[in-house]
């Protein structure tokens, strides 16, 4: 049997995630598998096609529209979709986006995959709205523009190139937006001491935090997560403690902690880069049921803190709700917490805490607030 070329392996994840599974996952399985044979440029080509298409798809759909009549099978469409994304956003030279995509295209439909790539690739695109162009919902790219204008689109652009996170100095790669919220956390922490990380997998935030504070707790309530974050904690921080609860009625005595994150679930609208069919599933729907969560686990971690101890709330993402409107109202049911202000570089003020905004530096967008309790 001959072995799988890049194309072919791209093709088949594509139709695998429009068939409904996870692109990180249909990704990581397929190149730990079938791909273990191609070389690491062709790994990282196979990354490239099945990340930017799924991520630019709404771009890609627009582009061929016209030139389809009818409903495709899904393997039919996802080779499509993918020599689209080579025409319009990978500067791949038409005759060969052309040629290689019907190599791999089903032989039932070489003829239509044929046909529409070469139109498509003689047109000139027009876009109708920013939305279309740059391959976000509307509701989305609304939101972003809605609160910051042009650089709200600039984020959003930025967000179609994802930042590459270099390794850690142990070797764990994390997000620099990611570590920022560490250095604010450890700049409020005078000396160290007992550490409750709520929501701690994969382990980031945690690991990093461990070479300042002592102990530290790193609570998670997924349990598939839970066994991530024991063998990233093994790996990079052994003295660390995993707690598998739901963060929101912690196993934790009243006043225990000299610290608290609350790294909360958010709706990930600053780090959709990171997963590119993250902005295909999320909806606005799911933002009112996690402002809920992330009230009740700042609840719970203020519970926890000693009076002096701080609590940080971090989520990766920019909506009003999250954060604007859970600090507002966790403000308003403690009086006890004074806020500590996040202003110093790189994050930009926003309200009481500190936000980064995804084309500010190449990174995730983020945003950080903290409390200390009164003593
Ligand atoms: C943004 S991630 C944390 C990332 C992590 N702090 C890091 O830096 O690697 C949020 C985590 O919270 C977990 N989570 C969600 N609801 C929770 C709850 N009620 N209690 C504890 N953890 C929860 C999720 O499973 C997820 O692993």
């Amino acid at each position: 049997m001959k072995p799988i070329t890049s194309r072919q392996l791209a093709a088949r994840v594509l139709t695998e995630i429009g068939e409904g599974a996870r692109a990180n996952t249909a990704l990581a399985t397929a190149l730990s598998k079938d791909g273990r044979a191609l070389s690491v440029r062709d790994r990282a080509f196979v990354t490239e096609l099945v990340q930017g298409t799924t991520r630019m798809r709404r771009a890609v759909d627009h582009a061929m529209g016209p030139y389809i009549q009818r409903k495709l099978d899904e393997d039919v469409r996802s080779a499509l979709r993918m020599g689209v994304h080579q025409l319009l956003h990978l500067g791949t030279p038409p005759h060969a986006a052309v040629n290689d995509t019907v190599d791999v295209a089903p032989r039932r439909a070489r003829g239509l995959v044929n046909a529409v790539l070469r139109k498509v690739a003689q047109s000139d695109a027009v876009w109708p709205s920013g939305a279309v162009q740059f391959s976000y919902p509307d509701w989305i790219w609304n939101l972003f523009v809605g609160a910051w204008g042009e650089e709200g689109r600039e984020s959003l652009i930025a967000m179609n190139t994802p930042e590459r996170p270099e390794p850690r100095a142990d070797g764990y790669v994390q997000g620099q937006a990611s570590q920022w919220v560490v250095e604010v956390i450890d700049a409020a922490g005078d000396n160290g001491g007992q550490f409750i990380d709520l929501c701690a997998a994969p382990g980031g935030k945690t690991t990093a935090l461990g070479a300042r504070w002592s102990p530290v707790f790193a609570n998670e309530v997924d349990p598939a997560r839970a066994r991530v974050l024991r063998e990233v904690v093994q790996k990079y921080r052994p003295a660390t403690q995993v707690v598998v609860s739901d963060g929101s009625e912690s196993p934790f005595r009243n006043d225990c902690a000299d610290a608290v994150l609350v790294d909360a679930p958010c709706s990930g609208l600053g780090a959709l880069g990171r997963r590119s069919d993250a902005r295909w599933q999320i909806s606005e729907q799911a933002i009112k049921r996690l402002v809920g969560i992330q009230a009740t686990l700042l609840d719970e971690a203020f519970r926890l803190l000693r009076p002096g101890g701080v609590l940080t709330y971090s989520v990766c993402t920019v909506t009003p709700e999250e954060t604007v409107q859970v600090p507002l109202e966790f403000d308003v049911r403690h009086e006890n917490a004074e806020i500590i202000p996040v202003t110093q570089p790189p994050w930009r003020e926003h309200h009481q805490g500190g936000l980064v905004l995804p084309h500010d530096h190449g990174t995730d967008g983020m945003a950080v607030f903290q409390w200390r309790r009164r003593q």
